[in-house]
């Protein structure tokens, strides 16, 4: 039995996309609605549509992906129209916001609540590709204004979107600020590793045109910094729910970022190589490794990583 509960409502999985992946366009949201995805969110959105970076934007690593998209979207009135059509009785719908400064994200925030649509708010704090914008959750004063200033904003409980964090006094002061938010209710780790690059041997070239090459990291490669992060925020932030996002191909990697402290499991790099059927088998696979492991619900293991 793979199903499970999410801030009271109920999910077939504890699966979705990650933010970006397959949710641009209502053809890809549908596809997803109608996917094993136990919920989904849109593409994080600005005020106004862009076209993002020049391309090519994303090129596939042998363990991962490297991208610059640089935050093409259809403007977030498209995915308010999109959230006010969205069938809620099928699955969970998240609204994933990425205004350019605060005005933006206070206007856009205000409009969803006006729409009153069941949709969870998602704010992305960890956009590494738009030229001269620096990540606003690596900057924790920055990270404290806005938290305080959509908290006041918004009537409803919500979540945010982290970058990864590698030191421990990093989690200590992100979780402090965090936890001084009540509305605050979940927290999705991690988004990309930002500003990676690779290189294209024979050619001796970068491998995508934005920012001199340089991109933020998916896949395989960085797994062990999202469970990481999934632990850390899950243990130091008790009264908050975990949305794990990194490095999931499998079953295996599904289960583990639910030991870490998950309680929905995002799927970026794998789904947009592999499309919304990846869907059928992670369940599969998860399904196989409860049953192996004498599991029958979620609840029995989730959150409970042993220590030596
Ligand atoms: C984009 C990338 C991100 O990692 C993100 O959080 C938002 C937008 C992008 O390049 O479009």
């Amino acid at each position: 039995d793979l199903s499970t509960f999410f801030l009271g409502r109920p999910l077939t999985a504890p699966l979705m996309n990650a933010s970006g992946v397959w949710c641009n366009v209502n053809s890809q949201l549908h596809a997803l609605a109608e996917s094993e995805a136990g919920a989904m969110v849109t593409k994080s959105c600005t005020l106004l549509r862009r076209d993002g970076n020049p391309e090519p934007r994303y090129h596939t690593l042998t363990m991962g992906s490297i991208n610059s998209m640089g935050l093409p979207n259809e403007g977030h009135q498209y995915y308010l129209d999109y959230a006010e059509r969205h069938d809620y009785e099928n699955k969970p719908l998240f609204f994933s916001v990425a205004g350019l400064t605060l005005d933006d994200n206070l206007t856009i925030v205000a409009q969803i609540q006006d729409a009153y649509t069941p949709a969870l708010l998602e704010l992305n704090l960890s956009c590494p590709n738009v030229p001269g914008k620096a990540q606003i959750a690596y900057d924790f004063d920055a990270l404290d204004v806005i938290l305080a200033e959509i908290s006041s904003a918004y009537s409803r409980p919500f979540g945010v979107k982290l970058p990864p964090y590698f030191d421990i006094a990093h989690f200590d002061e992100v979780a402090d600020i965090l936890n001084r938010y009540e509305k605050v209710n979940f927290i999705t780790c991690i988004n990309s590793i930002g500003n990676g690059l690779m290189i294209d041997m024979e050619s001796e070239t970068v491998l995508i045109k934005p920012k001199q090459g340089f991109g933020g990291i998916g896949g395989e490669y960085v797994l062990p910094t999202a469970l990481a992060n999934v632990n850390a925020f899950h243990q130091r932030c008790p009264k908050k729910s975990i949305i794990g996002c990194g490095g999931v191909n499998t079953g295996e990697h599904v289960f583990m970022h639910l030991l870490a402290g998950a309680s929905i499991v995002q799927v970026g790099t794998a789904l947009y190589e592999q499309g919304p059927d990846i869907f059928v088998r992670l369940k599969a696979e998860l399904a196989q490794i409860m049953q192996e492991k004498g599991y029958k619900t979620i609840r029995e293991f989730q959150g409970k990583l042993k220590t030596l």
